[in-house]
């Protein structure tokens, strides 16, 4: 693949393959409820959002130190590379590590220097999003945010993932007040499974730049229009969609219903491990089911730059 994309929608926990979790408790001198790498890859099957999360965040106890968030960034930026990827504006979720004693400098500092070289051997740029657990108090949230602001790493953004339904955007609207005020740049998950409503809250209170997933956008003809006027990027992540039952195949995702609707849609791999592919896979999933054109593929390409947060030295340099 010769396109330089930008991939926007990435949670770095989520690029934990089977075999790195087992190299990662190898090395730690823990043992996993699990034979070898197989028998938890044949885990990887989902009936929902939530059903994914439980062993997300269940894996997530082989990262105990800074060596083990940079092994993991690093095995991602290798991956990535191979896909096709230029740049990235991963997520990371520091309020599941904190839980465990892991402080967000450990965490930033371990993403940061696989990052950096990244930047040195691969060319690729980056940037970290940290993102607010949104079924967690909003206390805890507000604990995560000082917390990141306070250690040696500076971040790009904050988002809000996690469990959808039932926690609207608009609970974190303080939070996302003091990330706008410290300058970071914000975005949220909505209408992966919650509704229109959601999407608007996070426009609306949160002041989202970019709303990740969004797909449920389409049943909102008002919001779409809204969408498209403000031209706010929306991170869909077709593999993500089919592995939690948003969709039930790639080609119901409404991937040619959005670009023709005039909505800037950019492609991404979420939580590449789990769902069954990175950004190049999700890619050609799309260009097969949906017969994509080299013109329209241009245009994922060119809408990826457009809605990445990459200073304008940078997007000159990717267009
Ligand atoms: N955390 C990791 N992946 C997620 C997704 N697809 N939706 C919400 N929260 C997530
Ligand atoms: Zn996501």
């Amino acid at each position: 693949m010769t396109r330089p994309f930008c991939e926007l929608h990435l949670h770095i926990e989520g690029t934990l393959e089977p075999a790195t979790i087992f190299e990662l408790a190898a090395r730690q001198g823990m043992s996993l409820p699990y034979a070898d790498p197989g028998e938890l890859a044949a885990r990887y099957r989902f009936s929902d959002l939530q059903s994914f999360l439980d062993l997300y965040y269940e894996n997530m106890a082989v990262l105990r130190d800074e060596d083990a968030f940079t092994l993991m960034t690093w095995a991602y930026l290798q991956r990535a590379h191979r896909a096709g990827v230029a740049h990235v504006e991963l997520f990371v979720d520091p309020q599941a590590h904190s839980v465990r004693g892991i402080s967000e400098q450990t965490v930033l500092r371990g993403i940061q220097r696989a990052l950096d070289r990244g930047a040195s051997e691969l060319g690729i740029t980056s940037g970290i999003i940290v993102c607010v657990l949104r079924d967690q108090p909003v206390a805890s949230a507000h604990a995560m945010l000082d917390a990141v602001l306070g250690a040696d790493i500076p971040v790009l953004g904050m988002g809000m993932d996690s469990a959808e339904v039932g926690y609207p955007p608009s609970l974190f609207a303080g939070v996302f007040d003091e990330a706008r005020a410290a300058g970071l740049h914000v975005v949220a998950h909505a209408g992966e499974e919650g509704p229109p409503s959601y999407v608007w809250e996070a426009l609306d209170v949160l002041g989202a730049e970019r709303i990740d997933h969004g797909i449920r956008s389409l049943d909102d003809a008002a919001l779409v229009a809204r969408l498209v006027r403000d031209r706010i990027p929306l991170t869909v992540c077709p593999l993500s969609n089919v592995a939690l039952k948003v969709s039930p195949s790639v080609a119901a995702v409404p991937i040619r219903r959005m670009l023709d609707a005039g909505l800037c849609i950019t492609i991404n791999s979420d939580d590449p491990a789990y769902f069954g592919g990175y950004l190049d896979d999700n890619l050609a999933a799309i260009e097969s089911a949906h017969g994509l054109t080299a013109a329209e593929l241009d245009t994922l390409c060119r809408n990826s730059i457009e809605a990445s947060f990459v200073t304008e030295e940078r997007r000159i340099g990717l267009f």
